[in-house]
């Protein structure tokens, strides 16, 4: 009788602790210090964390894992977050819109299913002691985040650090990206390193200082680089950029400090090479190996030289157009019609060089400069390169 009593009673509790059992519900909101401290005996947290309006300095004790999302959004009050037992949350950590988070302390954090960082204006630094190795998913966005010490990733589909206007370092040890790579926006100095890197999907620099891909062996996305302030860029193990079915193209546009491009061992581009607005470019003559490109070589800007020694199929359309003296006849016209499958313009001391499909509207070719190649018709004697267009025009002429 008391044995059955008992039990019935254990039963009825039972069944009342599982349906209150702080540890499993789907999603917990937590308004304050207090309602985080009553879930301090939950090792694992069945659902999501959401962090409340109200909370100032909030600590999460004694959870170790979060199944769920842990959600801090528009907690504007919020300045300090800590977890120090906390080493996994399986799906998001969102932290969005906490303007005067300026600590951070998870520092046995090693497992995230995706970062998800944006608009912390007061956090200057992480405090991931334990390192994040693993996250499938990377966005950090508009923070003052100075480096990114503390997410050391080994591989990840998707990182994206944009809009950080402090942060000047980013060096990961990323072995493979198999989404999407970009860094944009960031400190004009940053710094991107991926010493590790040797496959990428789409992977975009944008505002960098320095690039670094030493060890990059195939994109099979599109490669891009656009408003870099760095001089020199070398990828010495890349191969090859895109898939057949893809495309994928290698673009450089408006890096204002770029002089040298040196790509040794790329073979193979799906897609399209174009360089358009890259003032200091003088010599593109960094693809020594290159042979098959699947789209177009696309060229324009103030180079004067430009080669592509191993070149033997162009699918697309081939387009050179610079402002300076360009001899097309010794290096290119022989493509016409044989190696470039689309069409072909080769054209210098053009005022305005354009991208593919544009018209090179000359100031120096022969024929008063308006035909289409006609600068390839016209062998520059090397000697008169230092004389201005329109002396060479006349030299020509006479
Ligand atoms: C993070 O939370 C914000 C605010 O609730 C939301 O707008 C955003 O979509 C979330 N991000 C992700 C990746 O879930
Ligand atoms: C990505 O890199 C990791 C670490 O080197 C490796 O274990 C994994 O197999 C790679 N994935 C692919 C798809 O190459
Ligand atoms: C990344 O490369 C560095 C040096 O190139 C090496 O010391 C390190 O062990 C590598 N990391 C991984 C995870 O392979
Ligand atoms: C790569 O970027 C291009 C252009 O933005 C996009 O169309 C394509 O879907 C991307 N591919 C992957 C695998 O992300
Ligand atoms: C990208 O290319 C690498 C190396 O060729 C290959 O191992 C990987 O499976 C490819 N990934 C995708 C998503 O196509
Ligand atoms: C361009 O870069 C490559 C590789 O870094 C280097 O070998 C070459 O000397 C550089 N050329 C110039 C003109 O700086
Ligand atoms: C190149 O620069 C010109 C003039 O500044 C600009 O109009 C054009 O959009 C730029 N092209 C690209 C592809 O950025
Ligand atoms: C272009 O090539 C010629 C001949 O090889 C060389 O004399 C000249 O210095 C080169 N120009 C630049 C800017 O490298
Ligand atoms: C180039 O011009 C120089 C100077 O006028 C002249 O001596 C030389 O013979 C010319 N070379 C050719 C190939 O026309």
């Amino acid at each position: 009788m008391l044995g059955k009593l008992l039990f019935t009673s254990l039963a009825v509790a039972g069944a009342v602790n599982a349906q209150r059992n702080p540890c499993s519900a789907s999603s917990t909101t937590v308004e304050s210090q207090a309602d985080l401290d009553a879930l301090v005996t939950c090792t694992t947290l069945g659902g999501d964390l959401v962090l409340g309006p109200n909370l100032v300095i909030a600590t999460i004790n004694g959870i170790r894992t979060i199944r769920g999302s842990l959600i801090a959004a528009n907690c504007v009050d919020l300045q300090q977050l800590t977890a120090p037992e906390l080493v996994t949350i399986e799906d998001k950590f969102n932290m969005t819109s906490l303007t005067v988070l300026n600590q951070l302390n998870f520092n046995s954090l090693r497992t995230v299913g995706e970062i998800y960082w944006q608009t912390l204006p007061a956090l200057s630094n992480l405090g991931l002691a334990a390192q994040v190795t693993q996250a499938a998913k990377v966005t950090i966005t508009d923070t003052i985040l100075e480096s990114l010490e503390g997410i050391n990733l080994v591989t990840t589909s998707q990182f994206n650090i944009n809009n950080n206007r402090y942060l000047k370092e980013v060096t990961v040890q990323l072995a493979n990206i198999t989404g999407s790579l970009a860094i944009e926006f960031n400190s004009p100095s940053v710094a991107a390193s991926f010493p590790n890197l040797t496959w990428a999907n789409n992977a975009t620099f944008r505002s960098c200082g320095s690039v670094k891909l030493p060890v990059l062996t195939t994109v099979n996305g599109s490669l891009g680089f656009f408003e870099n302030t760095f001089e020199t860029l070398s990828t010495p193990r890349l191969t090859a950029v895109g898939t057949g079915t893809e495309g994928g193209d290698i673009t450089f546009a408006n890096n204002d400090a770029l002089v040298n491009v040196s790509m040794p061992q790329l073979q193979t581009i799906f897609g399209t090479l174009q360089f358009v607005n890259d003032s200091n470019v003088k010599d593109i003559d960094g693809f020594p190996k290159l042979s098959v490109v699947h789209g177009s070589i696309d060229i324009s800007g103030d180079f004067e030289n430009a080669t592509f020694p191993s070149i033997r199929d162009i699918r697309g359309g081939f387009n050179l157009q610079t402002t300076a003296e360009f001899d097309c006849s010794q290096e290119f016209d022989r493509f016409e019609g044989s190696i470039v499958k689309g069409k072909y313009v080769c054209e210098g001391v053009v005022t305005n060089p354009g991208t593919e499909g544009t018209d090179p509207t000359t100031n120096g070719g022969s024929n008063g400069g308006n035909k289409k190649n006609s600068a390839g018709k016209f062998t520059v004697n090397k000697s008169f390169a230092a004389l201005p267009a329109l002396a060479l025009f006349a030299a020509f002429v006479l």
